[in-house]
C-alpha cells in the first residue's frame, strides 16, 4: 500500500519525466497576492506566470503545495473533524502550463497517471466539464473512452474556478472516483451529490481569463493549465479507504492525540483526535512560515486554530498541554518532504506550548460560564451574543470556538448580538483614544487601525510583496499624482517602520498605473505609513499595489541591528552587568548604542568589545527568533529595556553560540535580547565589526558609534588610503612611515630650539654682537633693548639672556611686533626684594599706551599699542627706578 509520501513522489516523478520543473511549496503566506490570507492552492504562487506577469525559465511545473483552507474565500474550518475530507491543511498536487500545452495534453496526462501509475479502475472514473465546452467532452471522450453519461455538464460555478475575488480563473474539468452502491450519493450535478458515492479528486483548470474587482474579466493573452488534486483524498483513495483521516500520515497524528492523552483513537473521542490531527498541521506549519499567533489578521487565525485545538484536547480530559508534544510525530511523518518543518520544530514546539499554558488559565472558566449561561437558557435557544462577547473578551474564545462548543449541543450563537458587542467596545476605545491629547494627533492612524486593523508585517520573512492599497493620507484625496508626496497604508507590507531605534525601510510602490518612491516608513497604532513621493502615473486608493524593499539598504540595516545586539553583550561581559541599553540607533550607513556606564572605556577595553564582536560575527551561527512570554524571556536571561511596556508576547531574537569549557556539550547563547526588528539570518552576514569610538552622550551615560559589513571595510579603506598618502609624503613606505614620523617630530622640535636661539640672538645683535649699554641708576644695572622680529612670547627668553649679561640689575626689552609692542622687565634674584619687575612693566607699558601687565617680581610681561614710543618706554622704566628704589 502506497505511503502519503510514496503518492506524493510518484505524482511529482510522473510530471517530472513528462518535461515538468519539480518547484518546491511556495510558503503559506502569499507573497504575490494582495488578497489572499494563506496560499489555498496550488496555482497561487504562479498567478502572475498566468497573467503574463511573470516569466520563469520553465513552462510547465508541478508542485505539491501546502495549503490552509481557514478563512477568506475557501475556508473549511467549521467542518473539520465532523466530516470525512475537510481540513484546514492539505496538500495540493498540481501539474502547470503556462502557455505551453493546454486542453488536449493536460487531460491524457491525468488519465494515464490515474488509470496506469495509480492503477485505478476506469469504470471507477467519470467527469465533469464546464456545460459549453464542448472541446473538453470531446477530448474524454476520445482519450478515456468514457461514455457521454459518464461526461456531466455542469452549468454552475462548481466548474468555473477562481482563486479569490480577483485574478486569473477558466473553466474546469473535475475528475470524480466512485464508491459504488454501497454508499449512497448521486453524481454530481444531480440532487443527490451530496452524498458520498461520487468523490471529486482532480480539478484540471483551464486557464483563460482574469477576472477584476469590478466584476469584468478579460481574456488572457495565453492559455494555461493549473490543476489540484488533494494529497490525502487520492492518498485514500489509493490506500482503500473512504475517510481522508484513515491514510498512514493522518492515523498517526490521531495515534499519537490518542497516545499523548491516553485515550482510545476511534473511542467517544474520535472527533477530538481527528480535529487535533488536523490542526497539528495548520499551525505546526503556519509557524514553520513565520505567523504568530495574535489577535489580529493571520495571527489571529492562527490563534483560533489553536485554540480550537486545544478545547478539544480540553475534552479528552486533558490536564497539561499536549499539542507541542504531537510536533515530533509530524516532523518525522512531513519533514522529508518539508524540511522548513524540521528546522521550525522548536519554534513550533515552544509557540503551541505557550499558547496552550496560557490558553488553559481561561478555558476551564469559560468553558464553566458557558455551561452556566446554556443551565439558564430554554432548551435549544441560541447563546446570547453578549455572553459569547464575555468568553471572546475576557476568556479568550474567539466565535468559532464558542461555535464549535454549541455545535455538540445543537445550539448557536446570537452573532448580531456578538457584533453589536464588539462595534461597541471598539466606540468605548476610540472614546479613548479621541479624548486624550497625545493621541489626537495621530487620529488618523488610529481611525485607519480601527477600520482595517492593524498592518500586517511580512519583512521579517520577504523584502517584496503584493498588498491592497487602504488608503492615501493627504488631504482626503483618493488618487495620488505624480510629484505628490503621500502616506500610504496598504493591508501588508514587507516595509519596516521605524521603531525600537531601527530606521524605517524605504523602497519602491508599484500599481498598475503608477510607481511611488517610497522614502520612510513609520508606525503608529500598529498602522504602517509609508511615505512616498508619486514619481510616474498616479496611485489610487483601492489597488493592488507590489512592494518592494531597498534591499541593499535593508542589509546594511539588518547587519547593524544584529551587530547591535552582539556589541551590547560584549560589553556587559567587558565592563560588567550594570551595561543596560539606554537608547540605540540602527541606520543604514552606522549604528550607535548609548548605555549606563560612568567613565570613558580604555583603548583596552575598546579593543577587546571590537574583537570580541568581530569572533561572534565569524562563528557565522544562525540568529534565532522565538516567542514568549516577557517572563520567560526574562528567565532565559534575555536582555529587555527597563521600563518599557511590554505586551503578552514578546520575540526573543538570540545569537552566537558560547562553547563551555568544560566536558560535554556546555553550550548556551551568548546574546539574548527581547526585539521587535530585523535581523541577519546569520552573524556571518554582519560581515566585520569596526568600532569608532566612546564618547559620553549624558551623565553616566556612554555613546558608542561604530560600522559593519562594507560601511566597516569602506572605512578601513579610507583609512589605509590616508596612511598610503601619508607614507607617501614622507617618501617611505607604510610599514616604517611611523618611525619616519617620530624622527620628524624629534627633528622638529630640535629645529624649533634652534630657531628660537637663533632670533633670539639676532634680536640682540647677533651672536655676540652689539649689546645694550647698562647704564647705573640709583645704583642698579639697567639695560633696555628694542627688538623686533620676534613675538611677546620670545621675550621672556630674552630678558634672561640680558640677565645673565648683566649680573646683577634690572633690564628692559621692548618689541615692535608690527606696530602694535609687546614689553617684558626683569630684575635679577639679587634685586627683587628691592625692585619688582611688575612696577616696572607697568610703568612701561603705559607708555606704549597699553594698560595693565603681570607677572612675579623677576620677570613680567605686558602689551602696548604703539611700538613707535619705545623710547619713552625705556624712559618710564628708568624714570621708576630713579624714584622707585629705596637706596
Ligand atoms: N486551482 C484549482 C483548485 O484549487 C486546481 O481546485
Amino acid at each position: 500500500m502506497p505511503s502519503l509520501n510514496d503518492i506524493r513522489s510518484t505524482y511529482l516523478g510522473y510530471f517530472e519525466k513528462n518535461g515538468h520543473r519539480v518547484v518546491d511549496s511556495s510558503p503559506l503566506v502569499p507573497r504575490n497576492d494582495p488578497t489572499l490570507m494563506f496560499a489555498n492552492s496550488g496555482m497561487v504562487q504562479f498567478k502572475n506566470c498566468f497573467t503574463g506577469v511573470e516569466t520563469r525559465d520553465y513552462k510547465r511545473a508541478t508542485t505539491a503545495q501546502k495549503c490552509v483552507r481557514a478563512g477568506g474565500k475557501h475556508n473549511d474550518l467549521d467542518n473539520v473533524g465532523y466530516t470525512a475530507r475537510h481540513h484546514t491543511f492539505f496538500e495540493m498536487l498540481g501539474n502547470f502550463s503556462f502557455g505551453d500545452y493546454f486542453k488536449t495534453e493536460a487531460i491524457p496526462f491525468a488519465w494515464n497517471l490515474l488509470t496506469q501509475e495509480f492503477g485505478i479502475p476506469k469504470d471507477k472514473l467519470l467527469v465533469t466539464v464546464y456545460h459549453t465546452d464542448d472541446e473538453a467532452a470531446n477530448i474524454w471522450k476520445k482519450v478515456a473512452g468514457l461514455s457521454d453519461d459518464r461526461i456531466i455538464r455542469i452549468p454552475t460555478n462548481d466548474n468555473f474556478w477562481m482563486m479569490g475575488p480577483t485574478g486569473p480563473c477558466g473553466p474546469c474539468t473535475e475528475i470524480f472516483y466512485d464508491h459504488g452502491d454501497k454508499i449512497w450519493g448521486g453524481p454530481p450535478g444531480s440532487a443527490e451529490e451530496d452524498g458520498d458515492r461520487f468523490i471529486e479528486i482532480w480539478n484540471l483548470v483551464f486557464m483563460q481569463y482574469e477576472q477584476f474587482e469590478d466584476g469584468t474579466k478579460r481574456d488572457l493573452d495565453m492559455q494555461s493549465i493549473d490543476t489540484g488534486m488533494g494529497l490525502e483524498r487520492i492518498g485514500a483513495l489509493l490506500q482503500g479507504k473512504h475517510d481522508n483521516y484513515d491514510t498512514d500520515l493522518m492515523r498517526s497524528l490521531i495515534e499519537a492525540s490518542a497516545h499523548a492523552t491516553s485515550n482510545d483513537p476511534d473511542g467517544p473521542g474520535k472527533v477530538h483526535h481527528r480535529v487535533i490531527a488536523d490542526h497539528l498541521r495548520s499551525t505546526s506549519f503556519l509557524i514553520a512560515d513565520g505567523v504568530t499567533p495574535s489577535n489580529e489578521g493571520r495571527g489571529y487565525v492562527l490563534r483560533r486554530i489553536m485554540r480550537r485545538a486545544m478545547r478539544h484536547a480540553h475534552m479528552l480530559g486533558a490536564k497539561d498541554p499536549v499539542m507541542f508534544k504531537l510536533v515530533s510525530e509530524l516532523v518525522r511523518q512531513m519533514g522529508g518532504a518539508y524540511p522548513e518543518l524540521g528546522r521550525a520544530q522548536s519554534l513550533i514546539e515552544e509557540t503551541l506550548k505557550l499558547e496552550e499554558t496560557r490558553f488553559k488559565q481561561t478555558l476551564d472558566r469559560g468553558l464553566k460560564l458557558l455551561d452556566d449561561e446554556l443551565a439558564d437558557l430554554p432548551e435549544g435557544a441560541p447563546l446570547p451574543g453578549a455572553a459569547a462577547f464575555k468568553l471572546y473578551d475576557t476568556y479568550g474564545f474567539p466565535l468559532d470556538l464558542t461555535q464549535d462548543a454549541l455545535r455538540e449541543k445543537g445550539r448557536e450563537v446570537e452573532t448580531q448580538g456578538f457584533d453589536a458587542a464588539m462595534a461597541e467596545q471598539k466606540a468605548k476605545a476610540r472614546a479613548a483614544w479621541s479624548g486624550s491629547g497625545e493621541a489626537s494627533d495621530a487620529k488618523i492612524w488610529f481611525e485607519l487601525a480601527e477600520t482595517h486593523g492593524a498592518t500586517e508585517f511580512l519583512g521579517y520573512d520577504t523584502e517584496t510583496a503584493e498588498a491592497q492599497v487602504l488608503a492615501l493620507v493627504k488631504d482626503g484625496a483618493e488618487v495620488a499624482k505624480a510629484g505628490d508626496t503621500v502616506q500610504i497604508v496598504v493591508n501588508q507590507t514587507p516595509f519596516y517602520g521605524e521603531s525600537g531605534g531601527q530606521v524605517g525601510d524605504t523602497g519602491t510602490i508599484q500599481t498598475e498605473t503608477g510607481m511611488a518612491q517610497i522614502t520612510d516608513t513609520k508606525k503608529v497604532a500598529g498602522v504602517f505609513i509609508h511615505i512616498a513621493t508619486v514619481t510616474m502615473g498616479e496611485i489610487a486608493k483601492g489597488q493592488a499595489a507590489k512592494l518592494v524593499v531597498d534591499h541593499a539598504r535593508r542589509s546594511a540595516i539588518r547587519a547593524n541591528h544584529s551587530a547591535t545586539h552582539l556589541l551590547h553583550e560584549a560589553l556587559r561581559r567587558a565592563l560588567g552587568d550594570h551595561v543596560a541599553q539606554k537608547g540605540s540607533l540602527n541606520a543604514e550607513d552606522r549604528l550607535r548604542f548609548d548605555f549606563s556606564h560612568s567613565k570613558g572605556l580604555s583603548p583596552e577595553e575598546l579593543a577587546q568589545v571590537e574583537l570580541e564582536v568581530n569572533e561572534f560575527i565569524r562563528q557565522n551561527t544562525a540568529v534565532d527568533t522565538r516567542i514568549m512570554t516577557p517572563d520567560d524571556a526574562r528567565g532565559l536571561g534575555a536582555q529587555a529595556l527597563f521600563g518599557e511596556k511590554y505586551g503578552d508576547e514578546v520575540r526573543v531574537v538570540s545569537m552566537g553560540r558560547l562553547e563551555g569549557s568544560g566536558k560535554g556539550a556546555d553550550r548556551a547563547t551568548y546574546s539574548l535580547e527581547l526585539c521587535g526588528g530585523t535581523h541577519v539570518a546569520r552573524t556571518g552576514d554582519i560581515g566585520a565589526f569596526v568600532l569608532l569610538g566612546d564618547s559620553a552622550s549624558s551623565a553616566g551615560v556612554r555613546r558608542i558609534e561604530a560600522l559593519t559589513g562594507t560601511g566597516a571595510l569602506a572605512y578601513l579603506n579610507g583609512q589605509a588610503q590616508r596612511l598610503a598618502e601619508v607614507a607617501g609624503l614622507l617618501k617611505t613606505a607604510v610599514p616604517e612611515a611611523v618611525e619616519r614620523v617620530r624622527a620628524l617630530v624629534e627633528e622638529r622640535k630640535a629645529l624649533a630650539n634652534e630657531v628660537a636661539q637663533l632670533r633670539r640672538e639676532l634680536a640682540m645683535g647677533g651672536a655676540g654682537g652689539t649689546a645694550a649699554e647698562a647704564k647705573e641708576i640709583n645704583g642698579v644695572k639697567f639695560m633696555a633693548q628694542v627688538v623686533s622680529g620676534v613675538s611677546g612670547k620670545d621675550l621672556p627668553a630674552l630678558v634672561d639672556e640680558l640677565k645673565s649679561r648683566i649680573g646683577s640689575g634690572a633690564v628692559l626689552v621692548v618689541a615692535d611686533t608690527g606696530g602694535k609692542a609687546a614689553v617684558a622687565a626683569g630684575v635679577t634674584a639679587d634685586l627683587t626684594a628691592r625692585i619688582s619687575a611688575v612696577a616696572l612693566v607697568k610703568a612701561a607699558a603705559e607708555a606704549l599706551g597699553g594698560k595693565g601687565g603681570g607677572g612675579r617680581p623677576d620677570m613680567a610681561q605686558a602689551g602696548g599699542a604703539d611700538a613707535s614710543k619705545s623710547a619713552e618706554a625705556i624712559a618710564a622704566a628708568e624714570a621708576v627706578l630713579m624714584e622707585g628704589v629705596p637706596a
